[in-house]
């Protein structure tokens, strides 16, 4: 049986939801990295993703001037950097230079941007297009390199309301 609800109680039981920290360059060249859970995988061939980032934040205007990012996907570990990353904006400070741990990064293979050492996996992507939906902004990537950790570790997911963050649990 169903029953009415409004919109915000009924969206409390999406969880868990996938997250993932995308990264591009800003005009300066530093990579900027957001925590992102608005994201996924729409075409098979070529690969393809689609995040959802709110234009009031930095990273639009970096995923712009570079014309790519890289998708992360962290690890259980990398709960506290998702929460930095999610919680301050690359035009205050370098989220890189100030995340105390499990931040560490190399240079991605075929684009202008960073993967995360520690993710469970990486995705390097050329941006194709962008679409407007609602108070987001739909960036589409095409997926033109591809790694994976061969240390592997759970992911992280956001498991309920007010981002609370860890790895889920097979019951
Ligand atoms: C778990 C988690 C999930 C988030 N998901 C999104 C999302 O899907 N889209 C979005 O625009 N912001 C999302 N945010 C908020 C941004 O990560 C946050 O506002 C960030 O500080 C913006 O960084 P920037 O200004 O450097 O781009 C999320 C934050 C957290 C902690």
């Amino acid at each position: 049986m169903q029953k009415q609800t409004d919109y915000l109680e009924a969206i409390k039981t999406k969880y868990p939801e996938q997250v993932i920290i995308a990264i591009a360059k800003d005009p300066t060249g530093r990579p900027n990295p957001i925590t992102l859970g608005w994201a996924m995988t729409v075409s098979f061939e070529p690969p393809m993703w689609a995040i959802a980032v709110s234009e009031i934040h930095y990273t639009p205007s970096c995923i712009r001037h570079s014309k790519c990012f890289t998708i992360a996907l962290p690890s259980a570990d990398q709960k506290d950097a998702a929460m930095f990353f999610g919680s301050r904006s690359g035009r205050d400070i370098d989220k890189f230079a100030a995340c105390p741990r499990h931040c560490a990064t190399e240079p991605a293979k075929k684009i202008d941007s960073v993967l995360l050492c520690e993710a469970v996996a990486n995705f390097e992507c050329t941006l194709e297009k962008e679409y407007p939906a609602g108070d987001h902004i739909i960036f589409i990537g095409k997926v033109v390199s591809s790694t994976i950790n061969t240390d592997p570790n759970r992911r992280l997911y956001t498991l309920g309301p007010g981002h609370k963050l860890g790895a889920v649990s097979a019951r």
